[in-house]
């Protein structure tokens, strides 16, 4: 949600910043802009839409401009124009930064610096902080010291006046040789190269420069000069900071050959997930090893509670894995919306254990649900994809999902990541409690084999795409599934909607009898999940209901499954595998399914409308 990338070094600043936001458009792309310092002052191009517009505006790359800022943004206060979009400046036009995050006491700074004589251009909550800043610059200007140290010094006064959240990169006119980097809420690392830096809000606008890196921690801020780099906390504690390899290469960022990034992340769930379960089945015992929580282990399996908590596709991952861990562990397992659990002052009983899923880690939602739980005693654990983000710092321990970075706004590999390590923790504590080797070894030796599976229905990439094209003129679709693969329903929903901004509600097919079942027409087809599994009569039961009013039914099934045909308008077949772990295999139609359809109809896929990766504001 909003992008940053800074470049501070002896190269031309401009196209290392135009770069860097290409690789971060998949966080916000509403409007962009860049500021480059050049001299005592600061040359800003701004523009509404993609960076290919901000590309069409930039002048001839100036090799003597060699330190600047850039944002890609999604709106939260102004309309997505130009004048809205960052880099934004104070009103002596000393200060000009970009800002990731929200500053929620915006209002009453605004009035209060309004009364002071600052000017204001936008509507944005950033000029308010850009201007706090430079109203702080001015004071201190009357102070003793150098202007870097007015500059650090007006930036911590400000931020000590702030409430909310934010990931900043800021520039002096005054000071062309210092930038300032500072994190609260949102991400924010910085790559350290030979002689250059660049300040990111995710790694994959670094990766290119260098894969050394410093993380930066909440309530931090570094001061970037020529000959290096200080980091300090904005109450003005030194702090020290590991330099930490970059875990991904340019490679896993790059499209490969595939038209978009949510089509190659499907493409590639074999692989990812394979990575994924690497090293950590035992097969002949019956066991799993995750390294990141073994310590915590025993604290797991005496849990009376696990409480699961996430958003959206991890959200779906998550009801998955309260089945998973009732069903396999015999442990009460429930899962909260993260944006409901931090405000409704909920009950977190001793020795309760929660898990927080989120593939980016920096979910703002999940970030304050994990304090939440934290204040209230609870041990929590993340399984999260982007290592080293927020998420993974503040948990107890955790579990990573190795499936590399996930750029496609739309979640696909990480949701078949997540369930399969929330799969592979509940047969560990299943096998710590009353869990036999021989069900574990079941279960672990049907999870080996999913990979494999999955890559069988890619095969059938042309048959999905053609149900896509026979039913895109429909706007309104349900989904509809039972018991593990009422989850699945769910997603499909979600995927569809999504991207290609089609009506979809996901349901447990038996509710739809409650309510849904008025809005059946045969124009709006019925997505059944209805692979062979304990409840398979009743959702055959529920196709009839459908198809009895004159519904039209796209049916996922098990293969071999001789008795399903008449039930099926269209019918797509996965792989058979054990209950538990349908959803690993029967999701994958329903991303394609969705991916299919937003093509069809013609939308940007990776940058669906409204919509960005990394939802780092509340
Ligand atoms: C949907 C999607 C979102 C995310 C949600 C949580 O395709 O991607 O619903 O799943 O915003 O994000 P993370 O997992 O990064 O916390």
């Amino acid at each position: 949600m909003c992008g940053i990338v800074a470049y501070f070094g002896k190269k031309a600043a401009q196209p290392i910043l135009l770069e860097g936001l290409k690789r971060l458009e998949y966080r916000g792309y509403d409007s962009a802009g860049v500021a480059l310092m050049a001299g005592n002052t600061f040359e800003q191009h701004k523009t509404s839409g993609r960076i290919a517009n901000l590309e069409e505006v930039l002048p001839a790359v100036n090799a003597a401009q060699t330190i600047g800022i850039g944002h890609t943004r999604w709106a939260t206060h102004g309309e997505p124009n130009t004048t809205n979009s960052h880099p934004h400046t104070d009103a002596t036009g000393k200060i000009t930064l970009v800002h990731n995050g929200i500053i929620e006491n915006y209002a009453t700074l605004k009035k209060w610096l309004l009364k002071e004589g600052c000017t204001f251009q936008s509507e944005t909550d950033t000029e308010v902080l850009a201007n706090l800043i430079g109203y702080f610059y001015t004071q201190e200007q009357d102070k003793d010291g150098t202007a870097c140290e007015h500059f650090e010094r007006a930036v911590q006064k400000a931020l000590n006046e702030i409430y909310g959240t934010y990931g900043l990169a800021i520039m002096c006119a005054d000071c062309p040789d210092m930038m300032i980097g500072v994190k609260k809420g949102s991400p924010l690392i910085l790559g350290v190269g030979e002689n250059e830096f660049v300040l990111a809000s995710d790694a994959s606008a670094i990766v290119e420069h260098t894969t050394r890196a410093v993380y930066m921690s909440d309530g931090e801020m570094v001061i970037i000069h020529a000959d290096g780099f200080t980091t300090k906390t904005i109450t003005n504690k030194e702090v020290s900071k590991e330099l930490k390899d970059i875990e991904f290469s340019l490679d896993q960022i790059e499209l490969e050959g595939f038209e978009h990034y949510m089509q190659k992340e499907i493409a590639e769930q074999p692989e990812a997930l394979h990575t994924c379960l690497n090293g950590r089945i035992d097969l002949k015992n019956g066991r799993v090893i995750l390294g990141g929580i073994q310590n915590l282990l025993r604290d797991l399996t005496r849990t009376k509670r696990i409480i699961m908590t996430a958003c959206g596709t991890a959200w779906h991952a998550a009801l998955v894995g309260e089945f998973l861990f009732e069903q396999l562990a015999r442990i009460p397992a429930e899962v909260e919306y993260a944006s409901e659990f931090r405000y409704r002052n909920p009950i977190v009983e001793e020795g309760t254990v929660v898990i927080a899923i989120s593939q980016s880690g920096e979910t703002a939602d999940t970030l304050a649900a994990i304090e939440q739980a934290k204040e209230r005693g609870a041990t929590v654990l993340g399984v999260v994809n982007a290592v080293g983000s927020t998420i993974a710092r503040l948990t107890d321990a955790g579990v990573y999902l190795r499936v590399g970075p996930e750029i496609g706004v739309a979640s696909t590999k990480a949701f078949t990541a997540q369930v399969s390590v929330l799969a592979m923790l509940a047969v560990e504590l299943g096998r710590r409690r009353h869990l036999s080797a021989d069900a574990a070894q079941t279960i672990l030796t049907e999870l080996a084999k999913i990979p494999q599976k999955v890559e069988s229905i890619l095969a059938q990439q042309e048959h999905i795409k053609a149900i896509a094209q026979a039913n895109i003129h429909k706007d309104n679709w349900l989904f509809l599934g039972r018991g593990f693969n009422y989850p699945v329903a769910l997603e499909g929903a979600l995927k569809l909607k999504e991207i290609s901004y089609i009506h979809a509600e996901g349901l447990p097919a038996a509710e739809m009898k409650h309510g849904p079942i008025a809005l059946i027409t045969d124009d709006m087809p019925a997505v059944f999940v209805a692979t062979q599994c304990s409840q398979y009569e009743k959702v055959i039961g529920n196709i009839e209901e459908v198809r009895a009013r004159g519904g039209k039914t796209i049916v996922v099934a098990t293969e071999g499954d001789d008795h399903i045909a008449p039930y099926a308008d269209y019918l797509i077949t996965v792989p058979d595998t054990i209950e538990q772990l349908q959803p690993l295999l029967t999701v994958v139609p329903l991303q394609m399914l969705a991916y299919h359809a937003a093509v069809l109809r013609g939308h940007d896929v990776d940058k669906p409308r409204n919509l960005a990766k990394s939802v780092t504001v509340e």
